[in-house]
Parts: C-alpha cells; sequence; structure tokens
C-alpha cells in the first residue's frame, strides 16, 4: 500500500465506505492511496482508488485498517470530507446490523429508506459552526435512485441466496455497548427494522457535504428482544464472515451497474436543499 502512487489519471465519483466485514474490496485493481488532511483531520484510512472498467472507485474503510476506531471514534467528518475533496459525489456504505424484526434473519440484507437518531450528541455531527450557519432537508435521509440501483442488483442475486429487504427504519444508537432489552423493545415499538452504531453522523455529514448516500445493512444477530440471549461480537463476526462472500459479491454488482454510462448523473448526483453557499471549504 506504501508503494502506491498517490495520483491518479479519470475522476472518482463513486465511493464505497466499508464496514465490519467489509474492510476491503477485493477483486479490483488498486491505483492509488491517498491520505487527506482535512480541516477535520486526516480519514479513518487511506482512501484506496480502484480501477474499475472505464472508471475509478474510491475505497474507504470506516472503521480504519486495523479496525481500530470504535464507532464513536470514527472521525466521520475528515471522512466524508475527504471523500468530497477528492471528487466523489455519492457513496454507497455498508454495515452491519442487529434485526429488530422476525423476518429479517440473520445474513439477510437491508436497504433501510429511514433512520431514526439515538446517537447522543457526543459525535461532532455536522460542518455548520464556528459562524458557519447552514441547515439542509433529511426527510428522507437516503438516496432513492442509488437504492433502486442496489434492489435491481439484489433481485438478480436472489436465486444465490441473496435475500434483500428493499425497506425499513434503520435506528442507529450510540453503543459501544448493545441496547438493554427494554431499549430493544422500545426500538420495536418504534416500527425499527434493524440497529447499528455507524450510520450517524455519516449519513448526515455525507447531506450537507452534497453527496448521494445510501447504506446497505446486513443482518448479524437479532438484537436482545427475541432470547434471552445477550448479543455478542463473536455473533456478529460469525455471521458478517459466513456472508461476507455475498455482501462482496452485491457490492461488485452495485459498482457494475453504477459504472454504466447509464447512471453518469447519479455518479455526478447532487441533493443540495439549502444552505450557505460555497460555505464549506472541504480542502
Ligand atoms: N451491529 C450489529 N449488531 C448490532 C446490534 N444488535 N446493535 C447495534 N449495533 C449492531
Amino acid at each position: 500500500m506504501a508503494s502506491l502512487p498517490t495520483t491518479f489519471d479519470k475522476p472518482v465519483h463513486i465511493a464505497v465506505i466499508g464496514g465490519t466485514g467489509l474492510s476491503q474490496l477485493e477483486g479490483y485493481i488498486p491505483i492509488a492511496a491517498l491520505n487527506p488532511d482535512t480541516p477535520w483531520g486526516k480519514p479513518a484510512s487511506p482512501i484506496h482508488i480502484l480501477s474499475h472498467g472505464d472508471i475509478n472507485i474510491a475505497f474507504l474503510a470506516r472503521h480504519g485498517l486495523h479496525h481500530q476506531f470504535a464507532p464513536h471514534e470514527v472521525p466521520n467528518r475528515a471522512n466524508i470530507a475527504a471523500l468530497r475533496s477528492i471528487g466523489v459525489r455519492s457513496v454507497v456504505a455498508f454495515s452491519a446490523v442487529g434485526s429488530l424484526q422476525e423476518e429479517i434473519k440473520p445474513m439477510d440484507f437491508v436497504l433501510p429508506d429511514q433512520v431514526i437518531d439515538r446517537t447522543k450528541g457526543i459525535r461532532p455531527f455536522t460542518f455548520y459552526e464556528g459562524g458557519v450557519v447552514g441547515h439542509v432537508g433529511f426527510a428522507d435521509p437516503f438516496d432513492k435512485k442509488l437504492a433502486d440501483v442496489v434492489k435491481t442488483c439484489a433481485a438478480s442475486m436472489e436465486g444465490d441466496g441473496v435475500v434483500l429487504h428493499d425497506k425499513g427504519t434503520l435506528i442507529c444508537m450510540e453503543g459501544p455497548q448493545f441496547s438493554t432489552r427494554a431499549e430493544s423493545h422500545m426500538y420495536r415499538s418504534w416500527g425499527g427494522s434493524v440497529i447499528n452504531m455507524s450510520t450517524l453522523p455519516e449519513a448526515k455529514l455525507a447531506r450537507e457535504a452534497e453527496l448521494s448516500y445510501q447504506v446497505i445493512c446486513m443482518a448479524t444477530d437479532y438484537d436482545c428482544w427475541r432470547s434471552t440471549e445477550d448479543v455478542n461480537v463473536e455473533m456478529v463476526i460469525k455471521y458478517m464472515q459466513a456472508n461476507s462472500k455475498n455482501a462482496k459479491r452485491l457490492v461488485g454488482a452495485v459498482l457494475d451497474q453504477l459504472s454504466k454510462p447509464e447512471h453518469k448523473d447519479l455518479a455526478a448526483a447532487s441533493h443540495w436543499v439549502g444552505s450557505v453557499e460555497g460555505a464549506i471549504k472541504f480542502m
């Protein structure tokens, strides 16, 4: 990795942010590794630029190359600012989640269309501060066009053991401790489908930075509402490893689709809803 160049020839508009169990993308040719300084520090890991047919893809490991950042320690602002600064416009993120519903079984994929913020406001969650005032809409936190691409890809892999629930409400909790049983039941009563610790503030910052963003979730456990068992990391890793091949295949199929000329608009999509123009200086 140290020997990879720090420059690349073609623009990079699409990024994958990998989470637990997806700390690298195999089968692509790495052509550069960038570790840009941003006003919010360095990203969690160097951004790998991968050659994919006619286009380049960026890959960033959210928790660091050695999974050294706990969910509350992830440098989300630096991650998003770094991707934006190299030209990225669309982000497909990946996350392991607990299931809050019987029909979402471990190893199923879920494409949330809503999120409930249960982080505790202790993670830096906005670029707007220190005299830079702005507001963005977040009623629909995920990108419908990216979601449609993921749905199409998953449908074509149905016979291959890929099960995708094509909507749902994600609860993003603070962690690093898992929920209590009472909390888990409460999230179910709220209509929660799945739960994780990492989609916020990532998705909010992506919106502020005008990036289209969709998270693909993979269920690794039933949280603690369903049995007397506790959730534990071994359980999460066991299912993650068991299904990592499908996770990589699904992300690969999505990248194949996004690199087609008909999705050029998506690669350059913008969700600017209103703020102080030019207020954010990413580099
Ligand atoms: N990530 C994976 N499983 C989880 C759970 N049950 N709660 C929160 N985050 C998770």
